[in-house]
């Protein structure tokens, strides 16, 4: 941590952030999520935000504060909390998205090595510096695009030792970025070759102890898919994540449907992620259960995978959350704004539901949402300057409207162009 921030104001200097015509605010404070068919309750009257020692204090102006932001014409937003990323990996695929879109199928190109066992060979052959140079570049590309918070997932070591790996560099890679982050173990990704997966889950039950002592793993994960594992893997890999007081978490319903999102939730998931082929039949039960519907239209959108129920889930009342699912395979993207632009356009969604689905409800998906995905007075001083209002994000799609990103009420990034409205006192 340097002394001075991203504009040159000292280090947890207190903020008053004035002008903004839009604030996005929840309705009331201290909820954990908001479930979708409420998103319309968020606020967004204009207002100032004072910061100090971290966290936001009021939501008028601080004539006394170290540093001023003229946030005229902007909107204040709470940063993103990308909460499906599988940083830190090795490299990327660009040869097997030209497969891809020129007609090989994703589970064609896996079963011939390439896929998850591609990272997984990039990985092993990457030295720790490799991955961490990587992984921090993408993270410095994250903050300019508004995402204050991430999850990191491992998944491409494919052998005990090698997840370990994966895991222990989530944690450097904490300590090199300015966001706040959290650690996945995606220890059923894929099966390495020539394992059994009963065989592979048996060496990951087996290491779990290690890994909970060891890292800084929140959560298990598991692909479920005709190439990787099955339901009963699923219902599994649940049963090891309670006994070991960690989150389920789970990719289903990606590329075909297997009615895994009973199961997740039979098994107390904390979130299904992806559910672009979901089964019309779970989306009553899922939208009613208290687990994240993740949704990743970065990867239906780049895999040509079928639309999630994105619009039923938000009306029955789901806890909706978008992610990027950052991944040298189905989506190379960062962007949050990408991520919302699709999101509204494809699921029919509104700025509010979008934004509810990036911050505060992908809070709760790491386990979070107590101390960010909000702006709540109290609350850690994560925040958006956007140079524009909230349904431009959408609108003009493929554009980064982010002109600032506070972290902990440090100014952690900022457009040159907008340097001029910070001044110091
Ligand atoms: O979320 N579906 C499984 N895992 C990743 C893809 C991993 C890869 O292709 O490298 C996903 O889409
Ligand atoms: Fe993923």
């Amino acid at each position: 941590m340097t002394a001075t921030t991203a504009s040159g104001a000292p280090a947890g200097a207190s903020l008053s952030v004035t002008g903004a015509r839009q604030v996005l605010r929840p309705p009331v404070d201290g909820l954990e999520f908001l479930r979708h068919d409420r998103a319309g309750e968020l606020t967004t009257e204009g207002s100032a935000v004072a910061v100090a020692d971290g966290a936001i204090r009021a939501f008028d102006p601080d004539p006394d504060a170290a540093v001023h932001i003229d946030a005229t014409g902007c909107s204040i937003v709470p940063g993103f909390v990308d909460c499906h990323t599988h940083l830190p990996f090795a490299g990327w695929r660009a040869g097997e998205y030209e497969q891809r879109v020129t007609g090989v199928p994703y589970e064609e190109i896996s079963r011939a090595g390439g896929g998850i066992a591609a990272s997984a060979r990039a990985f092993a052959q990457a030295t720790d510096g490799q991955v961490l140079d990587q992984a921090t570049g993408l993270a410095a590309e994250m903050l300019s695009h508004g995402t204050t918070a991430f999850e990191c997932k491992s998944g491409y070591g494919l052998s005990i030792e090698a997840e370990l790996r994966s895991l222990r560099l989530a944690v450097e890679l904490d300590a090199r970025v300015a966001q706040t982050t959290v650690s996945t173990a995606l220890l059923a990704h894929a099966i390495p070759p020539g394992e059994s997966a009963d065989h592979w889950l048996d060496a990951v039950e087996a290491a779990l102890g290690q890994v909970v002592d060891e890292t800084r793993a929140t959560a298990l994960d598991v692909f479920v898919e005709t190439m990787a594992f099955d339901n009963d893997h699923l219902a599994r890999v649940g049963a090891m994540a309670a006994a070991h007081d960690l989150d389920l978490r789970c990719h289903v319903e990606q590329l075909a449907t297997h009615r895994s999102v009973p199961v997740a939730l039979s098994a107390h998931a904390r979130s299904v992620d992806h559910l672009a082929c979901l089964h019309p039949d779970d989306i009553a039960p899922l939208a009613a259960a208290t687990c994240a519907a993740v949704l990743l239209p970065g990867a239906e959108f780049l895999c040509d995978e079928r639309l999630a129920p994105a619009r039923q889930l938000a009306g029955a009342g789901a806890i909706c959350v978008l992610a990027t699912d950052a991944n040298p395979g189905t989506s190379p993207v960062v962007s949050m704004p990408l991520i919302i632009g699709l999101a509204v356009r494809r699921y029919g969604w509104t700025a509010k539901e979008a934004l509810l689905a990036s911050t505060l409800n992908a809070a709760w998906t790491i386990g979070c949402s107590e101390t960010i995905g909000s702006l709540e007075v109290g609350k850690r001083a994560d925040l958006l300057l956007l140079d524009g209002e909230i349904e431009d994000i959408a609108y003009r799609f493929g554009r980064n409207p982010v002109v600032a990103a506070v972290i902990g009420g440090q100014i952690a990034w900022i457009r040159p162009d907008a340097e001029v409205r910070v001044h110091l006192a």
